[in-house]
């Protein structure tokens, strides 16, 4: 069984239209309450949504099958912060490994606190999970196509990708 959390009403609408054979539940990871365990949990791009990662990654650990897996994609900590196509944004450190980029796009702003690799793997270890590998992500051939201005970010990742095994 595939189960999909979305607290934003409009990404719901649209997840449920995109995969209808998911079942899907329109809340945040922090209001979830599992009363099912997992074999994985990913989590895209979600976790620089969530202020509290630490219990976001507790919250995980206890909705996992012993050895289940945890694959969270989050921003590269530089190219967050580096200024990219007409995009306006705003930087406020937090402490030396984490700061939030609110970006100003046509869609709106949008928030995300960015956060260092070490601070993943030392909250998800506090939490009881063991880092299984790291992967960076460098834009595609595809992605640069669909957004030529993403050429000059050739050779620098855009996100990073954590793969964690419930001990
Ligand atoms: C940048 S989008 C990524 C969407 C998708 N995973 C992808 O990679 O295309 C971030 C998504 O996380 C959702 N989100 C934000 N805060 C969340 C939370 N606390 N729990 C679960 N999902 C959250 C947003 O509504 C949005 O759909």
């Amino acid at each position: 069984m595939a189960l999909g959390l979305e607290p934003s009403r409009k990404n719901f609408v649209s997840a449920k239209k995109k995969s209808p054979k998911i079942k899907f539940l329109h809340q945040a990871w922090e209001n979830y309450k599992s009363p099912i365990f997992f074999d994985v949990i990913t989590a895209v791009m979600v976790f620089n949504h969530i202020s509290e990662v630490g219990q976001a990654f507790k919250k995980a650990y206890s909705a996992l099958k012993k050895q289940g897996e945890l694959i969270i994609v989050s921003p590269d900590f530089e190219y967050f912060k580096r200024s990219r196509h007409y995009y306006k944004i705003k930087i406020i450190p937090i402490d030396r490994n984490q700061y939030t980029a609110g970006t100003i796009r046509d869609s709106g702003l949008i928030a995300d606190i960015i956060r260092t690799q070490a601070l993943y793997i030392k909250s998800a270890g506090s939490a009881g999970f063991k880092i299984l590998e790291e992967v960076e992500i460098l834009p595609t051939g595809s992605f640069i196509k669909k957004s030529p201005w993403r050429a000059k970010f050739r050779e620098q990742p855009v996100a990073r990708l954590l793969r964690f095994i419930k001990k």
